[in-house]
């Protein structure tokens, strides 16, 4: 399709080229970025296990933010996937003033998508919403602000590099890297539907192929594939990206020609989907202390959560993040490599809705065929929800599939908020263990008030999605957002993208079938039984209006609470090293000669990492001897490097940083150099530096 395009000279320049060149015209401008979101390394809490002692000690994977603007001659949109849990309406509120100092309107609610890859590897307390910042003492401002920063600064970059280019969808099957964690819940939606499919998972990978028109260049790429982030299991207490974060990393390494994570123009997005009920430990569940199956329906052994954990395929979480990282890229870049996929074209659009779920009321077809009128609850978090799921149990003795209640937790639930009758009645037969739509204090406990969001690049359908939806969510999404396109006379070639965590973060979204059991995505999809079928009817709103370019309207707007969050993180006070040591002073050097196959191990006098995140920076350096010089091998965002902090007493603090040297390296000589900064008690934060000796890589 050809489209004629004025918005700068410098296009019109660089098309004029490429008609020269023999090569079609460019269908869009696109531009690709790449930026660093690292939150605090040390001593705040992880977001995803809602585990309190599961606190930042270092750093594994650096959180990298990584964006994709398309445009066509009338409108444009951005798509973010970031290294996050989640993403909050604050964080998408923020990035969106920001953005609006630099560029005015151009960038919108209508047309920005943020989505997190559900990383359970990174610092939390970013949301504002009580519940969700709890177990991390509160609102993190560094965790924010972080997260922020990268988003609005991979946005920033992408708008720098917009060149002229073309877009090709293609898709492929992963069959060895997920399974579905609650197959009995799955096992209640209708058998005619379960028919239609082969797995209790979507094996499909999406992707979508960015390729200059200029010179047929490869400028990016992103897909989505559905299977939560959490090979690295809530003993981690470095942060990570899991495995997609790594995934991305390899695929650009390979593009940018080995250039180090972060730092090359080529840019891979690996983003999250209907990922509910998927996990990525395809051992799957067993009862570690006796090595017995667990009770299926509960995920319990002998009666408790806390022995019945998913694991695999490795031997341990480094092992199984690295092996279905390098499965999910494997595919993707066998897709990418075959032309095997059709170009995209036509009109890029969106639209956007805000929608306030416990007041919506819809009409919903019953089994038995009855329609009747149904409405969307207060939030309310049910008992399962506290057992956690296989991927990461709960501590107290809660178990899946609960949906009767205990009189001690249901005392300290009403000693918090009761719910009322019409509560418990509308989230039957869900057992209310925390009322959080009437928890008010200190401020609001779960959202009301959600963005929906739907975007379109030919027949390409993007739905950004409010949460985590189940396997059969998602594919009833999918199926309507599908009907709509055809009844308003789109193409039988549309594709639908389910993009999940977008803008937002509602928990779970269950099928009204899995909720009836009450496992813990059920117990966690806080607007009732029928969250689904509301969200069904909004998708379909939004899709229909997108088509017929109507305005919906922006819907009522979610509280801004900005000003009133709490905090108990305490800050960093004072770094003192021990006596008669300095900063950086290397405490325990590498031997002098080090075998490929072994682990360099080092120790540094540090301050607290949490002076300075060291955004596109580094923590660490590998370098190797080269003439006069030393040259950068390898930094803090590789996987072959760990950085580890421990506070040694009081306000004493040393950091170890290993290198694993794999065949990939070059015999020679090696140093290793650790970067941080100190604070004084009177403010002062001051950079030093510290070298190990010297040492030899042999071969
Ligand atoms: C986490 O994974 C390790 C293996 O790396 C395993 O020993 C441990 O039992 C797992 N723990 C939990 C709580 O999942
Ligand atoms: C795919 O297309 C590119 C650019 O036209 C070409 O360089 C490459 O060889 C093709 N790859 C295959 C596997 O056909
Ligand atoms: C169908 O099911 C609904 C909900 O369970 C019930 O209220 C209604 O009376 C039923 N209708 C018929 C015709 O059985
Ligand atoms: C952290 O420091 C304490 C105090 O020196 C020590 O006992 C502990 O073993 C250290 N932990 C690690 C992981 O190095």
């Amino acid at each position: 399709m050809m489209a004629v395009r004025k918005s700068s000279a410098l296009f019109s320049l660089l098309a004029i080229i490429s008609a020269l060149a023999g090569l079609a015209n460019a269908d869009y401008e696109i531009g690709v970025g790449i930026a660093d979101c690292t939150g605090p390394t040390a001593e705040i809490n992880f977001m995803g296990y809602a585990k309190g002692t599961q606190k930042g000690q270092g750093l594994h994977l650096r959180q990298f933010a990584r964006a994709f603007i398309i445009q066509d001659s009338e409108n444009r949109i951005v798509f973010v996937t970031a290294d996050v849990g989640m993403i909050g309406i604050g964080v998408r509120r923020e990035v969106l003033k920001r953005l609006s100092e630099n560029y005015g309107d151009i960038y919108n609610e209508q047309n920005v998508i943020i989505s997190g890859t559900h990383t359970h590897g990174g610092p939390g307390g970013f949301l504002m919403d009580v519940i969700f910042d709890i177990t991390c003492l509160g609102f993190s401002r560094e965790t924010f602000n972080a997260y922020v920063d990268g988003i609005v600064n991979s946005i920033k970059a992408a708008h720098e590099h917009i060149v002229p280019g073309k877009i090709f969808i293609g898709s492929t099957q992963i069959l060895d890297a997920s399974i579905n964690r609650s197959p009995s819940a799955y096992l209640l939606n209708p058998q005619s539907e379960r028919d239609e499919y082969e797995h209790d998972v979507d094996k499909e990978l999406v992707q979508l192929k960015f390729v200059s028109s200029v010179d047929n260049s490869p400028i990016g790429v992103i897909n989505w594939f559905p299977v939560h982030a959490t090979s690295m299991n809530n003993t981690n207490h470095l942060v990570s990206s899991d495995n997609v974060g790594y995934a991305s990393i390899l695929f650009e390494k390979k593009l940018n020609k080995g250039a180090l994570p972060g730092k090359g123009k080529f840019v891979a997005g690996f983003a999250s989907s209907n990922l509910g009920d998927v996990s990525p430990n395809i051992k799957g569940a067993k009862c570690i202390n006796t090595g017995e199956p667990c009770d299926r329906d509960s995920s319990t052994c002998g009666g408790e959560a806390k022995y019945c954990i998913a694991s695999g395929p490795g031997e341990d979480i480094f092992d199984s993040t690295k092996i279905i990282a390098n499965r999910i890229l494997s595919k993707a870049t066998a897709l990418f490599d075959t032309n095997d996929s059709t170009e995209v074209t036509g009109p890029i659009r969106s639209i956007h809705q805000y929608v306030d779920m416990p007041k919506q009321e819809i009409e919903y077809q019953m089994h038995n065929g009855t329609v009747q009128k149904v409405r969307g609850c207060k939030p309310a978090m049910g008992y399962s929800f506290a057992a956690g799921t296989t991927d990461g149990p709960g501590e107290f003795d809660f178990k899946q599939g609960t949906t009767t209640t205990n009189e001690f937790w249901n005392f300290v639930r009403d000693f918090l908020a009761p719910p009322t009758d019409e509560d418990i009645s509308c989230q039957s037969p869900k057992p209310i263990l925390l009322a959080t739509g009437r928890m008010i204090k200190p401020y609001q406990w779960q959202p009301e008030i959600i963005p929906t969001q739907v975007a379109m690049i030919g027949d390409v359908v993007i739905a950004a999605l409010p949460g985590e939806f189940t396997t059969m969510s998602g594919r009833r999404m999918k199926k309507v957002i599908k009907e709509t396109v055809l009844e308003n006379g789109g193409s039988e070639d549309t594709k639908v993208i389910l993009a999940g965590l977008c803008n937002v973060y509602t928990d779970y979204i269950t099928t009204p079938e899995e909720y009836q059991m009450q496992r813990y995505e059920a117990a966690s999809t806080i607007y009732g039984p029928y969250t689904l079928p509301i969200h069904l009817n909004q998708y379909k709103l939004l899709t229909e209006a997108l088509l017929n370019d109507q305005d919906l309207g922006s819907g009522p707007n979610p509280p801004d609470f900005s000003k009133k969050l709490i905090s108990f993180i305490p800050p960093v006070i004072l770094d003192l090293p021990d006596y008669s040591r300095a900063f950086g002073e290397c405490l325990e050097e590498p031997n002098e000669e080090i075998n490929v196959g072994e682990t360099v191990s080092v120790k540094f006098v540090s301050g607290h990492p949490r002076n300075n995140l060291m955004h596109d920076k580094t923590y660490l350096t590998v370098e190797r001897q080269e003439g006069e010089g030393w040259n950068v091998v390898a930094t803090d965002g590789c996987w072959e490097t760990k950085f580890s902090w421990n506070r040694t007493y009081f306000a004493s603090s040393e950091v170890t940083i290993d290198w694993e040297v794999t065949d990939e390296v070059k015999a020679g000589t090696y140093r290793i150099q650790h970067f941080g900064h100190s604070k004084s008690l009177f403010g002062g934060i001051k950079p030093y530096r510290g070298t190990t000796r010297p040492f030899k890589v042999v071969h």
